[in-house]
């Protein structure tokens, strides 16, 4: 380790004796110890300056379902959100509120974790900067970042825009015009003002781990994920990097964490901020067992400083590097992105109430897709809601557990002798060719699921379901065991086989489905008699068992009881209902 330094000598510091530190001190380049069976997620922490809106939730639920599926997969996983609560623009917000601004953050952030309860976001840390933890936190981590020496003080002059926190080169500005004609500048990424800024404050050398950012990219392909935004952050390192300015005068900024030793300054709301995954993991004691588990999902507005900045950050201060930064696209409406300064953000109670929070979880996951930015569209929600979920899979469960069908009200058997291993020449075999289709598509479901949920390609994890659900649906349609005389023999174990059939399909998607609709699954595991410890991901490795032989544990059991529809149909609200700005209904009726 490196003796500590001033930084009176820090000022002197040559770019030679960074570089050192950094190629001594970074774990974070080449493969790392992982404490087996450790999971880490998290989502950004959000900005209190307003309410939480759909496109927070959407971050939230994609990162609630990866800590779903380590769950079920057996791993110790945990699952981090919270808010960001200093800055100028927090500030600025609470003073516009008449409020103290810690007062207007309690307020704010208790509303996000309301918002997070009501989506059924399950998440085991919540974390806010203003905590004592995290400034003990954002402490440490500077002063190591002293020490090593890659902080030095200087002056920085160029653009800053408030709404992103964020400091710009030139080339990253364009001109423009504001709602009453004058020229302005902005950002270009995300349309923002920006403005001059000159301050003496602390800057990171930035500057010297623009290569060893790149060694980790090339070297750790699935680093940033999809590959499109690894593509963008390498692309971007091509340009210049220049050092980053750590700190604001105290005068300019008061609500934030003073930098340690110079009261005069406060740390830059972004360092603060991305230290909160440090804060929650336990740091600065006992934080490896799941820092080395560390897998962040973020928008990509924010992919900047999750893969240029905390990157360096962290081998700065000789942290492992995040194993994955998922990154996804945004939400708009009409083509604008969905967000809290347009003014047209979608409030996702409001959705959980008019569509469940299944409803809107399945909508979110089954339709935003990482690479590509999706239009919010109330229609969409309606049909995809009404197709999947009520009309494909509730009306799966309904056909497999109606009294009429299934008078019993039990799993039935499977007969191996109507549905033969061997697809061909078996007498008394009545299985055809696309029942073993469907057969073979279900066992390979699981894994198809995982390698999607585990690339935050959800959407196709739940295209892949929805299809097998189809299959089975023509399963029994095909069969119509309806129209089977069950007073022979023969039609009545066929008709038992079909039923048995269709319910494994289902107690596998039941199973699958688990981290993206939690309440649906638990009503279709819950009806089919599946017991709480049967449902581990383990569980739907065991499809059909009875078709290779072997014992099938809920073979007779009793089902569960009767909880009525799976999934009601929604329905459309009539058009002129709807204000432009929210896309939500006034005094709606039903069609
Ligand atoms: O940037 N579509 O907070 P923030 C999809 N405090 N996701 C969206 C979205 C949209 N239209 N709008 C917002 C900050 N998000 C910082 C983060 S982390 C150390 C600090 C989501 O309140 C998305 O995850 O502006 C985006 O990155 C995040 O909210 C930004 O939230
Ligand atoms: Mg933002």
């Amino acid at each position: 380790m490196l003796t500590p330094r001033g930084l009176s000598l820090l000022r002197g510091g040559t770019r030679g004796s960074s570089l050192l530190c950094a190629r001594t001190l970074c774990h974070g380049v080449g493969p790392r110890p992982r404490a087996p069976g450790s999971y880490y997620v998290t989502t950004p922490i959000f900005y209190v300056n307003a309410a939480p809106h759909v496109g927070h939730v959407h971050s939230a639920v994609l990162a609630d379902c990866l800590h779903r599926h380590r769950t079920l997969l057996g791993c110790n996983s945990r699952f981090a959100t919270g808010t960001d609560e200093h800055g100028l623009k927090i500030q600025q917000a609470a003073g516009a509120a008449g409020k103290d601004p810690l007062s207007f953050c309690t307020e704010v952030s208790s509303r996000f974790k309301e918002v997070f309860r009501s989506c059924g976001v399950s998440y085991t840390d919540y974390v806010r900067t203003t905590e004592d933890r995290h400034r003990r936190a954002v402490e440490h981590f500077w002063k190591v970042l002293v020490n090593n020496g890659f902080i030095y003080k200087g002056s920085y002059e160029g653009w800053y825009s408030t709404p992103d926190e964020s400091f710009l080169t030139p080339t990253q500005v364009t001109e423009a015009t504001d709602s009453v004609g004058r020229e302005i500048k902005v950002s270009t990424e995300s349309g923002h003002q920006v403005e001059w800024m000159k301050e003496d404050n602390y800057l990171f050398r930035l500057s010297d781990f623009r290569t060893e950012l790149q060694h980790w990219l090339k070297g750790n392909p699935k680093a940033v994920r999809p590959e499109k935004f690894h593509h963008m952050v390498l692309q971007s390192l091509e340009n210049d990097l220049p050092d980053l300015s750590v700190s604001r005068q105290r005068s300019r900024l008061q609500w934030g964490i003073p930098v340690p030793g110079d009261p005069e300054q406060t740390v830059y709301v972004w360092l603060d901020a991305l230290v909160n995954y440090l804060t929650v993991a336990g740091y600065p004691e006992g934080h490896s067992q799941w820092w080395s588990a560390v897998h962040h999902v973020v928008g990509k507005d924010i992919l900047k400083f999750h893969a240029i900045y905390w990157p360096a950050f962290l081998m700065a201060a000789g942290l492992p590097l995040p194993q994955t930064i998922y990154v996804h696209s945004h939400w708009t409406v009409h083509g604008k992105k969905m967000s809290k300064s347009l003014g047209n953000v979608v409030d996702p109670l409001e959705m959980t109430e008019r569509f469940t929070v299944d409803g809107l979880r399945y909508f979110l996951l089954r339709q935003g897709v990482p690479d590509t930015d999706c239009d919010y569209d109330e229609d969409k929600v309606v049909k995809l809601c009404n197709s999947e979920l009520a009309d494909s899979l509730g009306g799966l469960l309904n056909r497999c557990t109606a009294p009429s069908l299934n008078p019993e009200q039990i799993y039935p058997r499977f007969c191996a002798a109507s549905f033969p291993k061997c697809s061909e020449n078996v007498p008394g075999g009545r299985a055809v060719s696309e029942d073993y289709r469907m057969v073979k598509a279900v066992s390979e479901l699981p894994a198809l699921v995982k390698e999607n949920f585990e690339s935050l390609q959800m959407y196709k994890a739940l295209e892949a379901i929805s299809g097998c659900v189809r299959m089975s649906n023509g399963f029994i349609q095909r069969h119509a065991p309806w129209k089977l005389n069950c007073s022979k023999t023969k039609d009545r174990l066929w008709h038992d086989t079909i039923l048995h059939v269709s319910m494994e399909c289902l107690r596998i998607y039941g199973i699958l489905l688990q981290p993206v609709v939690p309440g649906l699954a638990d009503t279709i595991l819950s009806r089919l008699g599946v017991k709480p410890f049967e449902r581990t991901w383990d569980h739907a490795l065991t499809f059909l068992s009875t078709f290779d032989g072997g014992d099938c544990p809920y073979e007779r059991r009793a089902l569960g009881p009767d909880t009525g529809v799976l999934f009601n149909r929604l329905e459309r609200y009539k058009l002129q209902g709807i204000p432009k700005k929210t896309g939500k209904p006034t005094k709606a009726k039903p069609q």
